[in-house]
């Protein structure tokens, strides 16, 4: 680690979740979709008060100067020994694996959402938007939306702390492929639900 640190900061933060929101359409939708079930904006896109808890715990860099800033910082520890264009396009991976981990999981976020919607299963009271809330934790109510939890928090961190780590056998057997597996699993747990409901 740089002079003995590792800091545990990052670019990206703990929920590899940052403002301003992607260009690209897509991705800028999946990540709005994953900040709604983070609870941290509202089903309009504005911000919650659940943000500032975010901000004061400082997990999230919240502009762009503040990811800019975490990532050159970690240029700058890599060109000690490589090369810059080396290590721009290591962070590039990881940029790519999270855009594409945000794909799998506003989907299966999107499914669940679907269940509330047609009141196949009841969404808890305390969830402010018609959502499944991310950080609940253990504590989601049904099996379905604790696969989510476990897609979210073990198997997206894995997928893209593998690949920042350049550690491919994490980033995809125990990150990417668990994901893969999880929407499958959430969608096919969705239709035996749905079909039970009728
Ligand atoms: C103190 C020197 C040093 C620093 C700083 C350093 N590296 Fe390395 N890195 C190495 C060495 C040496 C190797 C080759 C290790 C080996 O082959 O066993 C390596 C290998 C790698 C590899 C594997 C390359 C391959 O083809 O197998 C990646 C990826 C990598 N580094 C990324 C980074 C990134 C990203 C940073 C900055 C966050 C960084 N490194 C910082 C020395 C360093």
């Amino acid at each position: 680690m740089s002079g003995g640190n590792h800091e545990v900061r990052t670019p990206w933060g703990f929920l590899a979740v940052r403002l301003p929101l992607p260009e690209n359409e897509q991705w800028k939708n999946d990540q709005v979709t994953i900040l709604q079930a983070l609870g941290v904006l509202d089903l309009e896109g504005n911000p919650t008060a659940r943000l500032d808890v975010v901000k004061a715990a400082d997990v999230a860099r919240l502009t762009q100067e503040a990811f800019d800033a975490e990532r050159a910082k970690l240029l700058k520890v890599c060109s000690d020994c490589h090369s810059d264009n080396f290590a721009k396009a290591e962070m590039a991976k990881g940029d790519d694996m999270i855009r594409e981990t945000d794909r799998l999981l506003a989907e299966a976020i999107a499914v669940i959402a679907g269940l509330y919607a047609d009141g196949i299963i009841e969404k808890p009271e305390s969830y402010a938007a018609p959502f499944p809330d991310l950080l609940t934790f253990h504590d989601a109510p049904t099996p379905i939306e604790q696969k989510l939890f476990v897609m979210h928090l073990k198997h997206r961190m894995r997928a893209f702390q593998g690949t920042f780590h350049a550690n491919p056998d994490y980033a995809l057997w125990y990150g990417w492929s668990e994901m893969v597996r999880d929407l499958a699993e959430i969608k096919e747990a969705a239709a035996e639900l749905r079909y039970r409901h009728q």
